[in-house]
C-alpha cells in the first residue's frame, strides 16, 4: 500500500521505517528542509536499535523522504499524521501543527484516503480533523479519520512497533477499519514473524498481536489513559519507596510481592528519580486538561505529577545527607538521558538534577554513552564531559547513577573504589545489590532500600565492611 507519513520525529520515523519493512511504499514528509536532506543522505537523527538496519533495507526504495506534502499525499491510500503536539503554557496539547497538516492534506488527496492519527492527541481531535477537512471543501465520502495510537518506547521503538502488546484501530466505519487492517495484515496474520529477515523480538512477545477495533474517540482515550496509568504506577512505587526508606524495608522485595499479583504486574514498578521524557510529563498534563474541559477534575493526575517532582527533590536531599555541604564538591555523574538506551534528554530528571547541583556550586564530571552531545548543547562548559564511568568517578567526592544504562550496572566496583576520592555511590536507579556494596565498604544510597554506611569514618574503601541502616 502507498502510505504517507507526515512528521519525521520519533514516532514518524520509526513508524515509517517499520511500515516499509511490512512491505508498504512509504513517503516520509517533513517541512524542515535540512532534516529531509539529512534523511535523504541516510543520516538517522536518533539513537534507536534496528533503525540503521531498516534504513539499509529500504532507504531510497520503499522508504523515501520529501518536503512536499502534496507529492507524498497524492496517490497515498493512508496518511499517518505524526507531527508534534507540544504542550501550551496551560499544559494543553498544542494542536496547531495537526490542524495545518489537515488543511494541507485536504487540498492534496486524490481518491478515498484514510487520515491516521499517530501523534498522541486529545479525545476530540479526530472530530476536529474531520471538520477542518470538510471546511476546506473535501468531499465527505473521499476520506475518513482513524486513530491508531502508538505505544513505542524510545530505545526499543522498532521492536515495540513490530511486536506490540496490541494494535488499536479506532475507526468509526468498516471501510476505514479495513484499510488499517490491510496495513497491519503482516503483523495481525503473523506472516511477518515467519519471514527469515524479520527483526527479532522478545521471547515474551504476543505473536501475532491482538487487534482491538474501537471507535476513534475510544482509541484516543486509550493512548492518554495508558500513559497516565503507567506514570501513576511509577509514582505509586516511588511513594511506597519513600515509606520503605523510613521504616527500613526494601522496596525491591515489596515490588516482588505486589508485582507477582498478575492483576498488578511487575513492569513499570521500578522506583527511581522520577519519570521524564517527551511523553509522560506532556501527556499527563494534556490528559488533565482534556478531563477539565470535559468537566472532570482529575486530581489523581495532579498527585502523580507532584510525587514525580518530589522524587527528584528527595534524591537531592539524599545527596546532601551523604555529603553534608555541596559547594565545591566534585561529583561524578553517570547518565544524562531521561532513561537508558536513548540519547534523548527531553524532560530528563538526570539533567534537572545536574542543573540543580551546578546551582549549588558542585563541579560535575558526566558520562553518558549516547546523550553527551545533546547534553553539551544545554549545559555548555559548566560540566566536564568524560569518556568513561571511571573517568567520571576519578577524584570525585561521590558517584551519582542517574540513568539505568546496562553499562552502569556492570561496573568494576574495585576499580571504581580506587579512583573515587571517597567510596560513596548514590544510586538513583537501584542498579546494585545493597549487600554487595556493604561488603565492599561503600557508602551506598539507593531508592527505597536500606543505605550502607560503613562504621569507620574513613570511607576510602579500606574501611571495614559497612552495615545496612535505614535511609
Ligand atoms: C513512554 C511509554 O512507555 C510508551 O508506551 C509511549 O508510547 C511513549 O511514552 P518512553 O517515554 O520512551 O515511553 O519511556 P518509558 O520506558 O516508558 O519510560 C518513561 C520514564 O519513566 C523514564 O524516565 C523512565 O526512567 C521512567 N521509569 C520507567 C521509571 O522510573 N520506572 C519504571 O519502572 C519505568
Amino acid at each position: 500500500m502507498r502510505i504517507a507519513v507526515v512528521g519525521s520525529g520519533y514516532v514518524g520515523l520509526v513508524a515509517g521505517a517499520c511500515l516499509a519493512d511490512l512491505g508498504h511504499d512509504v513517503q516520509l514528509v517533513d517541512n524542515d528542509g535540512s532534516k529531509v536532506a539529512a534523511l535523504q543522505a541516510g543520516q538517522i537523527p536518533i539513537h534507536e536499535e534496528h533503525l540503521p538496519e531498516l534504513f539499509r533495507r529500504h532507504h531510497g526504495r520503499q522508504l523515501r523522504f520529501t518536503e512536499s506534502l502534496p507529492e507524498a499525499v497524492r496517490n497515498s491510500q493512508a496518511v499517518f499524521v505524526a507531527v508534534g503536539t507540544p504542550p501550551t503554557e496551560q499544559g494543553e496539547a498544542d494542536l496547531s501543527y495537526v490542524e495545518s497538516v489537515a488543511r494541507e492534506i485536504s487540498g492534496a488527496i486524490h481518491g478515498y484516503t484514510v487520515i491516521v492519527e499517530k501523534s498522541t492527541v486529545p479525545v476530540y481531535t479526530s472530530d476536529w480533523v474531520r471538520r477542518v477537512m470538510l471546511r476546506n471543501a473535501t468531499a465527505a465520502d473521499t476520506f475518513d479519520v482513524v486513530s491508531n495510537p502508538e505505544f513505542l518506547r524510545e530505545g526499543t521503538a522498532v521492536v515495540d512497533f513490530l511486536y506490540p502488546d496490541r494494535i488499536v484501530i479506532g475507526a468509526d466505519n468498516p471501510r476505514s477499519a479495513a484499510v488499517l487492517r490491510e496495513i497491519y495484515a503482516p503483523l495481525i496474520s503473523g506472516s511477518y514473524y515467519e519471514r527469515p529477515d524479520a527483526i527479532s523480538g522478545p521471547a515474551s512477545a504476543k505473536v501475532p498481536p491482538p487487534l482491538i477495533v474501537t471507535s476513534a474517540k475510544s482509541a484516543e482515550l486509550i493512548k492518554h489513559a495508558s500513559n497516565a496509568f503507567l506514570a501513576m504506577k511509577i509514582s505509586f512505587i516511588n511513594a511506597v519507596a519513600t515509606i520503605c526508606e523510613s521504616v527500613g524495608a526494601n522496596v525491591e522485595q515489596v515490588c516482588q510481592g505486589i508485582g507477582s499479583d498478575s492483576r498488578i504486574g511487575r513492569r513499570f514498578l521500578n522506583p527511581g528519580i522520577g519519570y521524564g521524557g517527551s511523553c509522560f510529563p506532556k501527556d499527563l498534563m494534556a490528559f488533565r486538561s482534556v478531563a477539565r474541559e470535559c468537566g472532570y477534575e482529575f486530581r489523581l493526575l495532579d498527585e502523580v505529577m507532584r510525587i514525580n517532582e518530589e522524587q527528584r527533590n528527595r534524591f537531592l536531599r539524599k545527596i546532601r545527607n551523604a555529603l553534608w555541604t555541596l559547594r565545591g564538591k566534585r561529583l561524578g555523574v553517570l547518565g544524562l538521558a531521561f532513561k537508558g538506551g536513548t540519547d534523548d534528554i527531553r524532560e530528563s530528571p538526570a539533567m534537572a538534577l545536574v542543573q540543580c547541583l551546578l546551582q549549588e556550586g558542585c563541579q560535575i564530571a558526566a558520562y553518558d554513552p549516547a546523550a553527551a552531545e545533546r547534553a553539551r548543547g544545554v549545559l555548555n562548559s559548566s560540566v566536564e564531559f568524560v569518556n568513561s564511568p571511571y573517568e567520571a568517578a576519578t577524584g570525585a567526592d561521590a558517584l551519582l547513577i542517574l540513568t539505568e544504562w546496562e553499562e552502569f550496572a556492570t561496573l568494576d566496583l574495585k576499580r571504581l573504589q580506587k579512583v573515587l576520592k571517597y567510596s560513596i555511590v548514590i544510586d538513583g536507579r537501584n542498579l546494585y545489590d545493597c549487600e554487595t556494596m556493604a561488603a565492599l565498604g561503600f557508602t551506598y544510597y539507593s531508592v527505597g532500600r536500606p543505605s550502607t554506611v560503613p562504621d569507620s569514618p574513613a570511607e576510602n574503601g579500606t574501611a571495614a565492611a559497612g552495615k545496612l541502616t535505614k535511609a
